[in-house]
């Protein structure tokens, strides 16, 4: 029996918030494998920030997305068939497989994909959210880019999100104080009660920079910064002298186009440590995700995840890290995984 591929491709670079004729949905039959190539069954999609950016016309760390080249995405998946020397069938493996149902694997590309155990200990999301990317971000920012302290105080922007939400429980396991920025009284009251933080701030709230002086009455040590704009430009004006910000995220400036504030005089009047950072720099993942493994089996550190469903509505679904409307990592599920 042939398998369909779908494949979502990019039509147009979306103006603002994704709209579903950005993309061109196309089927054709998966792709014939040459010698020393896999065959991945598409199983999740992690929807990230950086997929918006991606399809702007911006070259960052990575290439744009060409227009009518397949949306570029992280994900995870089975091989389903193999004439690999490197990958069997029944492997999972995390790369970028795209916004599509099949994803050719190359032994010639390997180090750009990662085996991951065929039965691993936690949940398929929870390796693309806590126990994957977005928990080694967190996990490399507070303990190489700005290392947080036991008894000083960080605030966490995006707090709700995949990477603020564990940055946020790492620095309770160091023993700081932890502040969480995020949009709406839910998300906060999720901070404080599941999560543990010592204090949330709905940045969507009357008087919000009022409720950040009130939460940080000692000033803030480490800014975990994931958002930009007037709550990072909020954050900084609590800053204690000589305080260190690990900027992970801008994400308030992806989808608007906006540039940030050129005043930068904070950073000299505190004499701030500003470092920005890409998980990918790090080659020794495996000792982050080790750690953070141990910390989710151990209930020190707890995943969460948001599933949606459905490879084409990934464009609009990418959305929902605009909008705010998801909690922890969010993810899209494309098959079983049978
Ligand atoms: N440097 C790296 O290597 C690296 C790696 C991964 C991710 N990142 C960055 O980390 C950040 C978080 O990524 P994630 O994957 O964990 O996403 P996420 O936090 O799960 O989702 C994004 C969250 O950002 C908040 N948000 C969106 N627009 C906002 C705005 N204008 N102002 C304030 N908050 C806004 C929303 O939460 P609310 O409901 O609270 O508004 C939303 O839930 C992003 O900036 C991303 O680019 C960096």
């Amino acid at each position: 029996m042939s398998l369909v591929n779908r494949q979502l491709l990019l039509r147009t670079r979306p103006e603002g918030l994704v709209r579903q004729e950005n993309f061109e949905l196309r089927e054709q039959p998966a792709p014939a494998l040459a010698d020393g190539q896999a065959l991945v069954r598409v199983l999740y999609l992690s929807m990230d920030p950086t997929n918006r950016v991606w399809m702007s016309d911006v070259p960052q760390y990575m290439p744009p997305v060409a227009i009518g080249e397949v949306m570029r995405s992280l994900g995870l998946g089975r091989v389903v068939a193999s004439k690999s020397s490197r990958y069997a069938v029944g492997d999972l493996v995390q790369g970028l497989v795209g916004w599509q149902d099949y994803a050719v694997l190359d032994d010639a590309r390997a180090k750009d994909w990662v085996k991951l155990p065929p039965k691993p200990p936690v949940a398929l999301p929870t390796l693309l959210g806590a126990c994957g990317f977005s928990g080694i971000t967190a996990y490399y920012g507070l303990t190489e880019i700005a290392p947080v302290q036991s008894g000083e105080t960080l605030v966490v922007s995006a707090a709700a999100g995949s990477v603020g939400s564990i940055a946020g429980q790492i620095g309770k396991l160091r023993g700081a104080r932890v502040v969480g920025i995020a949009g709406g009284p839910d998300k906060c009251r999720h901070l404080i009660e599941d999560l543990g933080f010592d204090a949330a701030v709905d940045y969507k709230a009357d008087h919000w920079k009022q409720a950040l002086a009130e939460a940080t009455p000692d000033g803030v040590h480490v800014n975990f910064e994931n958002v930009g704009g007037p709550v990072m430009r909020a954050v900084l004006s609590r800053m204690v002298n000589g305080g260190r910000v690990a900027l992970c995220g801008l994400i308030a400036n992806y989808a608007s186009g906006g540039k940030p504030a050129d005043d930068y005089s904070v950073i000299i009047v505190k004499r701030l440590t500003v470092r920005g950072f890409l998980a990918f720099d790090y080659q020794d993942q495996q000792r982050a995700v080790q750690e953070l493994v141990g910390w989710v089996l151990s209930g020190k550190i707890k995943a969460g995840e948001t599933v949606a469903h459905g490879l084409e509505n990934a464009p609009l679904v990418l959305n929902r890290l605009f909008d705010g409307s998801h909690t922890g990592k969010l993810v899209l599920k494309v098959a079983d995984d049978h």
